[in-house]
């Protein structure tokens, strides 16, 4: 069943109920009104009748008393009999056989209003007797009437509130039909109105996956766009780096090698000059010994293999490194303080790598002190991490400088047979090791340069490959 349907028979079932009990409340009040106005009525009459019955029985005015009863019941549909009685027997009555007995057995009032009875009738029906006693005799006048009568005459008024009621009726199931057109019509809209957001939000959720698959699709495209140009990258970096390098390494063995060339040909020519011959083959062992230093320092760069790694403390490594420079320092005017903490846990390195980076590291320092200066090498544990700090006053670094430190073969030294490769060596081995090189550095006044690692996982780790 449609809804407006049901709540049609809801609202007309309810109006109509209403209007039927309102419709036959305003009929049993118009039923009332009319039996009590009508016995109001005949109450007065019975007055005016007794006065008249009471003198007619003094004169013994049988027919006359007669007369008036027969006109009561003939003018009153209503009335449906009248008697007279004496002393508990008939009198004078309008019945065609005679009183009913148990009629003579009612008892009549006396005193103003008459007695009034309502009675069943013995073929069926309901009657109700009036009885007012007459004069002081015991005599009584009774009248009966008729409910049935009674209630006809309020007929035409109980069809027309009926009738009135019917059409309280119609009018409103016209009314319950318009109401619940209306409501649905509201219902209706609401639920159009709510069916066309659901609708609109079910299309804004497939339009937001659409965008998130796209979006997701796209995000996995630049990644892999990404992933292949960073690709791509690191191999020109690789052969920019390979070209360099290759570049470097034809520059630096060139130079010994021309050297080497010429002192071989002057030694050939001058062969009976036995100390210029000595001379040459000295400067072609000279730069050989370079060529060999290059070879060395190129190797370790270039080197790929994890080495052996201990458990070391850096500070033991530290000592020996500055140890094996100090005689360096000492000819350039220039000491070495070491601050180290003893507390400072194990890293698992390798001993002669790390100590190839100390002296690295402490050589350069020395390189860039001048006479009088001193370098601090200092030792610190910051949560995981060992640090070592590599202090000094000397000349420090251009921007431009700090930028390149780290390229092979960058040197500002090369006239003092710098190769430009120890910070790259350096900083190679340290990134094996998993840990950094930092610089902090300033032009005129010092450079500190601080290599980070991470402390032994295991401080009773032997030896780790
Ligand atoms: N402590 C420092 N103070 C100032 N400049 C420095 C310092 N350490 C390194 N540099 C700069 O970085 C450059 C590169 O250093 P690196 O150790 O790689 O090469 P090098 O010392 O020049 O040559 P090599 O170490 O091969 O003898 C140096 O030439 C220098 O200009
Ligand atoms: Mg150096």
């Amino acid at each position: 069943m449609t809804l407006n349907r049901r709540i049609f028979i809801r609202v007309s079932g309810l109006v109509a109920g209403l209007i039927a009990i309102v419709t036959w409340l305003a009929c049993a009040f118009a039923v009332s009104h009319h039996r009590a106005s009508t016995k109001d009525i005949f109450s007065a009459q019975l007055t005016v009748v007794s006065d008249r019955a009471e003198r007619l029985m003094l004169l013994d005015d049988r027919v006359a008393l007669k007369e008036l009863l027969r006109g009561m019941v003939d003018d009153h549909d209503e009335v449906e009999y009248a008697f007279v009685e004496r002393g508990g027997q008939p009198y004078i009555h309008t019945f065609e056989s005679g009183v009913p007995r148990d009629l003579l057995t009612v008892p009549s009032e006396s005193a103003g209003a008459p007695a009034t009875h309502e009675l069943e009738r013995a073929t069926g029906g309901r009657f109700t007797d009036m009885a007012l006693q007459v004069g002081d005799e015991r005599a009584g006048l009774h009248l009966g009437l008729s409910r049935e009568a009674i209630d006809r005459q309020v007929l035409p008024q109980v069809l027309s509130i009926v009738a009135l009621g019917a059409g309280a009726v119609l009018v409103g199931l016209a009314l319950a039909g318009a109401a619940t057109r209306l409501i649905t019509r509201e219902v209706d809209q609401t639920t159009n109105a709510l069916r066309a957001e659901i609708t609109e939000r079910e299309r804004t959720q497939q339009e937001l996956a659409r965008y998130r698959d796209q979006l997701e699709d796209l995000v996995e495209q630049r990644t892999s766009a990404l992933a292949e140009s960073q690709a791509k990258m690191r191999q020109s970096e690789r052969l920019a780096s390979i070209g360099t390098f290759a570049a470097g390494v034809a520059h630096e063995i060139n130079n010994p090698l021309t050297s080497i060339l010429m002192s071989a040909r002057h030694a050939l020519r001058s062969i009976e000059d036995r100390l210029n011959v000595e001379t040459s083959l000295q400067e072609v062992i000279d730069e050989a010994d370079r060529c060999g230093h290059i070879v060395k320092g190129l190797l370790l760069f270039a080197k790929h293999q994890p080495s052996e790694k201990e458990a070391l403390n850096l500070n033991d490594v530290l000592y020996r490194a500055a140890g094996l420079v100090r005689g360096y320092g000492g000819r350039r005017n220039v000491s070495i303080e070491t601050a180290t903490d003893d507390r400072i846990a194990s890293v698992v390195a390798n001993s002669t790598e790390m100590e190839q980076v100390f002296v690295n590291v402490i050589k350069n320092a020395i390189d860039a002190s001048d006479e009088g200066q001193a370098i601090n090498v200092q030792s610190e544990q910051d949560g995981r991490s060992i640090l070592i700090h590599v202090r000094d006053r000397g000349r420090g670094m251009a921007p431009e400088e700090e930028k390149h430190a780290f390229d092979p073969f960058f040197t500002t030294r090369a006239g003092e047979g710098g190769s430009g490769l120890g910070l790259s060596i350096v900083h190679g081995t340290v990134t094996e090791h998993g840990g950094t090189v930092g610089i902090s550095t300033e032009s005129g006044a010092g450079t500190v340069i601080t290599i980070t690692l991470p402390r032994s996982p295991d401080p009773a780790s032997e030896r780790i490959a």
